[in-house]
């Protein structure tokens, strides 16, 4: 089919309507968080980073390498419940810690805080398995969305309320390989099913 040919052949970097934040600009951004966590840790002599999946996998594996003291790393899995972009609140477990983190230094590691309610459910979950800290770092936040209080410990980015994609953050499983963050042309919403 001539269409899915011609389709093929472009690059994805032709889909975006828009880049909000660049490569350079996140790479910057995540050397800083990298040293401001490497100096709230390094004196307590322990760090388990835990990444929220799938959203969180280049901005952990990049922020790990950011940060000089030796570390453990661990991820959990959630779903929220309902086919719905809105959070409902209710969120599903699909995978939880391999780790015991009870008196451990804990770190979540997540994409982007919209509602609040997904780290709202997690830190919930965590917090009752008594970690001795238990912090929150966030790549992006959309703070006019915001429905539950959550105290965000380290922030790359404040961006306003639009869905993104790219470095970890998806559209339909797809572009979280984009080296930086985007919003998606109109008519890619509109092409699927
Ligand atoms: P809440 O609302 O509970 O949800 O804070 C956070 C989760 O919602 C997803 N999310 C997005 N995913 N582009 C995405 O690819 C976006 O702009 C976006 N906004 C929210 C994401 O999975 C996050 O963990
Ligand atoms: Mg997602």
């Amino acid at each position: 089919d001539v269409a899915m040919g011609i389709e093929r052949e472009h690059s994805m970097h032709d889909d975006m309507a828009k880049i909000l934040i660049t490569a350079g600009q996140i790479q910057e951004r995540v050397r800083a968080l990298g040293a401001q966590i490497t100096a709230d840790y390094r004196p307590l002599g322990d760090l388990l980073l835990v990444g929220v999946l799938k959203g969180c996998a280049m901005f952990m594996v990049d922020l790990a390498r950011a940060i000089d003291m030796p570390l453990a790393m661990d991820f959990i899995a959630t779903s929220s419940y309902g086919k719905t972009t809105e959070s409902s609140g209710v969120v599903r477990m699909l995978k939880d810690l391999d780790t015991d983190i009870a008196g451990r230094h804990v770190v979540i590691v997540e994409d982007i805080i919209d509602s609040g309610l997904t780290l709202a459910y997690l830190r919930g979950h965590l917090l009752r398995r008594n970690p001795a800290s238990l912090r929150i770092c966030a790549l992006l936040n959309k703070p006019s969305r915001r429905r539950a209080d959550i105290p965000i410990d380290y922030l790359g980015f404040d961006i306003p309320n639009e869905f993104v994609v790219g470095y970890g953050l998806d559209f339909d499983e797809k572009y979280r390989n984009l080296p930086y963050i985007g919003v998606l042309h109109e008519r890619i919403y509109h092409s699927t099913a």
